[in-house]
């Protein structure tokens, strides 16, 4: 007797008409034709089943802040920082708990089972730390929430900051970030990566910078992050955020870097709703997409996971927590439009962002956490394409989320009743 059983299921890797077994949180099989009694029994009609989406990139601390103070005019990255800078003192800890907590909300309907959130540690009271340690608690038996310290003013140009970074550590805060084009010059942009991989080679945890995240074709700090992650061993734990100065970049120079970042085994996190609107601002035309080498980083080896960064903050105007939007982008922006490329793209937001961050037991193996999301669409570009409905989301076997299909009633004489987006896909 198993707790739950989906009939009926695609699976990411194409496989069709298999039934998942879920007892007591954990995958017990996943097999066609199961005739073992179950607690709860949901029909996938064939609809795709994938582990849930997971954001490799999030700002939880500033999420829902939208308009407070004051709203970005310019929509640069840096009229970004400078707002956020005013909202900090004005805000409490309760506030960015009840505005993280409601986001919160809203990607669990959305399917997302993970986020990494950064977490700003350029505030000497630590109040977005306090909230997100808190938040982090709150939620752990529906999201697995992993926090970043991010000295988002520099963990050098700040004064302050680089206490504050290892007090939100000594808290509990799991990764350690860093901001090195913000720091005032390349050398100190370099010694901060060096002192913030140090430090996380010291205390054993993974290492998460936003890194080049500028137009600025000779911004050189993932090159460092690179060669601190090989120096102190730490080859399989760092990410480098955004990247997009790698678009700007010299071809014959990035044909040296990439393989450097291999064998550093660094991942990359782009995240393309943001690197698409507040890049390329002081460019006139052409203008530059200001995504990073997406294609070339993966053909190379390179795990990538495409990550969301902000949804309704002093950066980001718009989003719904939806990964698939994410992916949406990311493939327009990457131009990745071969069947193999948008596929891959579904991966990018979900299974190569779990590797990014060390998830255990996620999948769709036996053995697995039984977390799941049903969508409408019957494989992974169908999915992009939609941007599908989550018809449940399941965790640790139990529906934790439920969307009602999508379908139009038509009225159109001699034509069918209902519209169903999702049975437009080409046949295989
Ligand atoms: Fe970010």
């Amino acid at each position: 007797m198993f707790d739950l059983i989906i009939k009926n299921a695609t699976l990411p890797d194409g496989r069709s008409g298999l039934d998942i077994a879920v007892k007591d949180g954990v995958i017990a099989a996943v097999e066609a034709g199961m005739t073992t009694e179950a607690a709860e029994v949901i029909d996938a009609g064939g609809y795709l089943v994938s582990p849930p989406f997971v954001d490799p990139h999030f700002h939880m601390d500033a999420t829902l802040s939208l308009g407070n103070p004051r709203m970005n005019t310019s929509g640069t990255l840096l009229e970004g920082i400078a707002l956020w800078g005013e909202l900090k003192p004005l805000q409490s800890v309760e506030e960015i708990v009840a505005r993280a907590l409601r986001y919160c909300d809203l990607a669990v309907s959305m399917g997302i089972g993970a986020i990494r959130s950064h977490v700003d540690t350029c505030d000497d009271e630590l109040k977005g730390v306090e909230a997100l340690l808190e938040v982090r608690e709150q939620v752990k038996d529906y999201l697995d929430l992993q926090l970043v310290a991010f000295p988002q003013d520099g963990v050098l140009r700040d004064s302050t900051a680089m206490a504050n970074t290892i007090k939100a550590l000594d808290m509990g805060v799991d990764v350690v970030g860093g901001i090195p084009h913000f720091e005032r010059t390349m050398a100190d942009g370099a010694e901060s990566v060096r002192q913030l991989c140090q430090i996380a080679a010291d205390r054993g945890l993974m290492v998460d910078m936003h890194c080049d995240e500028s137009d600025d074709p000779h911004s050189r700090h993932i090159e460092t992050l690179a060669y601190e992650t090989q120096r102190l061993g730490l080859q399989g734990r760092v990410a480098g955020s955004h990247l997009t100065s790698m678009h700007s970049m010299d071809n014959y120079y990035v044909s040296k870097l990439i393989p450097l970042m291999v064998e550093a085994g660094v991942h990359a996190i782009p995240n393309p709703l943001i690197n698409i609107m507040l890049q390329g601002r002081h460019d006139s035309y052409p203008k530059r997409r200001g995504q990073t080498r997406v294609r070339e980083l993966r053909d190379a080896g390179i795990t990538v996971g495409f990550g969301s960064d902000c949804v309704m903050d002093p950066w980001y105007s718009l989003g719904k927590a939806d990964m698939l939007d994410v992916a949406f982008m990311g493939l327009h922006v990457g131009q990745l439009s071969s069947r193999e490329d948008m596929a891959w793209c579904f991966d990018a937001v979900t299974a190569n962002s779990a590797a990014i961050m060390g998830l255990q037991g996620y999948g769709l193996e036996k053995g697995c956490a039984a977390n799941m999301v049903l969508l409408q669409a019957k494989d992974k570009i169908e999915a992009v394409r939609l941007r599908a409905n989550r018809l449940a989301v399941i965790r640790k076997g139990r529906v934790i989320s439920r969307t009602a299909p999508v379908a139009s009633v038509l009225d159109l004489p001699g034509r069918p009743k209902a519209v169903n987006p999702a049975d437009y896909a080409p046949k295989a």
